[in-house]
This record gives structure tokens, sequence and C-alpha cells, in this order.
């Protein structure tokens, strides 16, 4: 059957050339230009990828009209409500969810694997205090390369698979660590009796000896309802298809690099205010705003084509009508308002935002909504993590996702160095 083609036509030289079109299970179908080059001596031109698919995937499906978000197809409101983080990662790891003994054994298996190397924990205690937990965490991953450095062989399907659960199982450890350090106190190690979500917390909280706080009316237990706002947290950031530290992934890992290295370089791309660091920036924002008399002129200043200010937390590349993830933590973060006692005037301020922004036109022409980054702060503050921990968490949740699509990438013979081009104007 012939297939359907798309036809570039070059009206400076009349020639006409076609490009098969490749059609997708979901969403648009893509232009295949890879010879774009080779036919007809041009590039194409695309600053930002707003127009590009740069790979074949068969984990995570966005709708951004829609507002859809599916992990391996299954939608993540359906995972944030009946499925637990670890079971979010086995299903990404392995195309779906697992048995109960599936699970008890991963679960166990990571819990053994979270432990980290002496020295790298020395390497860690080198660091000024006054150290960012995000850099502390992308220099401890990229050193972990140096610890579990042989070669893998990224065809052997249980060698990717213990280098993938040895760097989730780690990274809570290691962003524990990294926090701690910047608050000048002792690591706590992690405690094999906990659960996952539970054990970060703990590595956060505890005193030396693995006490847990005391107060004149008891000790201060962690609750089952952080946990699973923690755990919620994680999973609604699991994945996101190829977001810019995603593709800092695959891009390390095209040159042959070691899968750390990689997962260090989206742990950098990731800490910057347009994406993962926009969480730390939200709740900034909200305290600089510091009441909702002061709403209307951030808003103004937002709109503002001579001022560079944005709200924190609002609009997205991909989402034009709502993001899933921000409607689901908005619905946590209502469940929770009582239960954890959250900062009132953070949400009065942040509805007021909400309120103004979606019924403004200036944010309703360019399609902007509020995001994940916007919701997840105030739930963070509750949970008594300190805001310099908020892209870390980040960290915790994508280090699947960013495993899972380095693997794919490994595992796709069509796989290239990447190597884009240029439109040069200099001399
Ligand atoms: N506040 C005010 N105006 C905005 C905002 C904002 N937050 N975001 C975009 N705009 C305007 C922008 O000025 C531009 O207006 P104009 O057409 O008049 O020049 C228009 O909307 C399009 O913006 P853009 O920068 O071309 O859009 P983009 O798709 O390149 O950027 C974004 C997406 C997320 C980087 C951007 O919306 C932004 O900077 N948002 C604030 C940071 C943020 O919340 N980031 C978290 C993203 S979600 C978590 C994650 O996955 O990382």
């Amino acid at each position: 059957m012939k297939k359907d083609t798309f036809t570039f036509t070059n009206n400076r030289t009349n020639e006409s050339y076609e490009f098969n079109i490749l059609d997708a299970t979901r969403g648009p179908s893509v232009v295949d230009i890879s010879s774009f080059y080779k036919q007809t001596g041009m590039f194409t031109f695309d600053v930002g990828y707003t127009s590009t698919a740069s790979c074949e995937s068969r984990i995570t499906f966005i709708d951004g009209e829609k507002g859809e978000l599916r992990y391996r197809g299954i939608t993540i409101e359906e995972l944030a409500e009946n499925h637990s983080y670890l079971e979010t990662c086995y299903l990404l790891l392995n195309k779906r969810l697992p048995t109960k003994e599936e699970l008890l054994d991963f679960d166990l298996e990571l819990r053994h694997r979270s432990f980290i190397d002496e020295n790298l924990i020395t390497l860690i205690g080198t660091f000024p205090d006054s150290a960012h937990p995000m850099s502390i965490l992308s220099s401890g991953v990229s050193a972990l390369s140096s610890f579990y450095y042989e070669h893998l062989n990224m065809e052997n399907e249980k060698e990717c698979q213990d280098m993938a659960r040895r760097i989730i199982a780690k990274i809570p450890t290691l962003a524990a660590f990294a926090y701690r350090k910047s608050l000048g106190i002792p690591f706590i190690y992690p405690d094999i009796d906990r659960s996952f979500t539970e054990n970060f917390l703990y590595m956060l909280r505890a005193y030396p000896g693995g006490k847990m706080k005391r107060t004149a009316t008891g000790v201060e237990e962690i609750k089952a309802i952080e946990i699973k706002a923690l755990d919620t947290i994680f999973t609604l950031h699991a994945d996101h298809e190829q977001n810019a530290s995603t593709t800092t992934v695959r891009n390390v890992a095209s040159t042959g690099a070691h899968p750390y290295v990689a997962i260090s370089a989206g742990i950098s791309a990731l800490w910057g205010r347009a994406h993962g660091g926009a969480n730390e920036s939200v709740i900034a924002q909200l305290e600089m705003i510091g009441d909702v008399s002061n709403v209307d002129a951030f808003i103004a200043r937002a709109k503002d084509p001579n001022d560079d200010f944005r709200l924190m937390g609002f609009g997205h590349r991909v989402y034009k009508n709502f993001d899933p993830r921000a409607k689901a933590l908005k619905k946590l973060q209502d469940k929770l308002k009582d239960e954890l006692n959250l900062d009132s005037k953070l949400m009065e301020i942040a509805h007021k935002i909400e309120e103004i922004a979606l019924n403004d036109e200036y944010f309703i022409k360019r399609n902007l909504y509020p995001n994940i980054d916007f919701y997840s702060g105030v739930i963070l503050t509750a949970l008594k993590i300190e805001r310099p921990m908020f892209t870390a968490i980040f960290v915790i949740g994508r280090t699947v996702g960013w495993i899972t699509q380095l693997m794919e990438f490994k595992n796709d013979s069509s796989s290239k160095i990447a190597r884009p081009r240029q439109l040069y104007l200099g001399e």
C-alpha cells in the first residue's frame, strides 16, 4: 500500500520533495524529515522544539488539548487514587502493574538498595552548608557513576533493571542527605522497616538515633495521611514524556555516557525556574505578594510586556486547557486543608491569583492555566518540608521516568547521537 506523504515545495526552485507521514497510536501524526537535508540541502528550523517529535516512545501519552496524561496507557487520576508510587514505578519499568508478590519483592529490594557508599557520604559532607540541595543532589548522582562504573550491557535486561532500581532506591537517601547537609545537621540513614515514601520523610525529620520529635503531648510520628499525600505527589511527577530534563537525559545518554551522569544532567536541567524549579519559586512569589490586596498589582506586572515578571506555576508548553496533575493536586490540597492544617494565608493568595487569572483576557488568550508547580508547594509546606527541597521532591518522583526513558532510548535500534544543526548568522 502506498504510504501517505507530505509534499514540500521549494518555490525558489519549483522542486518538490516527499516525506513519509508516520501515524501515532494516539496524538498527532509526524512528518519524517530525517532525510530532509539529504534531499533538499536545507535544515528545518524549530527553536525550542515546539513542532518536533524527537523520538518514538511507548511510555507516556499527553493530550495537551484535553488535559490528559497516561503512563503506559493508565490515567494518572487512576494511578493517584488507587495505586502507590512504587506500583507506578513498577508499571513504568515493566509496562504493567505488579502482582501483590511482585510489589512486595520490589518494595523490599528498594529498601535494601537505599543505602549509599560511605565515601559518597564523606563527599556530601564536604559541601558548604549553604549549598542548595539540588546542587548536592546533581553532584551526588554524578558521583554515583564512579561507584557503579562497570560498563553496563544495556541489552542485558537484568543489568538494566538493577541499574534503574538502584538509582530509584538511592535518590531519596541522597536528597535527604543533601537537605540535612544544607541545614548542617547529622545524616539519618535509611530505616528498612519503613516504606519508600515514609522512609524519606523519616530521613528528613528524625533526630540522631532515629528518634522522632518529642512534644509535651508525646512523640510526633509520621502520619499515614502525610505519607499518602507525598506518595501521590511522587506519582504525579513520575514521567512527562519529552520535557526539557528528559530530553537532556536522552541527549546525554546518546553520547554513550554513563546512565547516572545522564540522570545528573537531567537533575540540573530540572532545577531551572521555567521547569521543576518553579515549585520553589511559586511559594517565594506567594510570600512576596504577601496579601490578597497585592494580587492585582502582581497580575498587572505579569501582563506587562516590558516587565519580565512571570506568574510562577502558570503556563505550560503542552497543556492548553488544564494540567491534569494540577487538577489532581488541587483536589488533594482541598482534602488535606483541615487535616494537615495547610497555610490558609498562602492558599488565600493562591486562590485569588487563580480566580483572577482564569477570568483574565491575557491569560485566557495565551491558554495560561495553573500547572503542577502551582499547587505542590502549599502541600509540601504542610508536610514540614523546607522550600529549597521542593525541586528535589520533583527529582525523587521523576527519576523513574528519566531512567525508563533512558532504557527505551538505549533499546531503540534507530536511536542516534543527538546532534542538531544551526542557522548560522555570524561573521
Ligand atoms: N506569566 C505570565 N505570562 C506568561 C507566563 C506566565 N507564567 N507563561 C507564559 N506567558 C506568556 C508569555 O509572556 C508569552 O506571551 P506573548 O505571546 O505575549 O509574548 C506567552 O505567554 C507564551 O509564553 P512562552 O514563554 O512562549 O511559552 P512556552 O511554552 O515557551 O513556556 C513555560 C512555557 C512553562 C516555560 C512558561 O509558561 C513559564 O515560564 N511559566 C512559569 C514557570 C513555570 O510555572 N514552570 C513550570 C512548568 S510545569 C512543570 C514542569 O513540567 O516543569
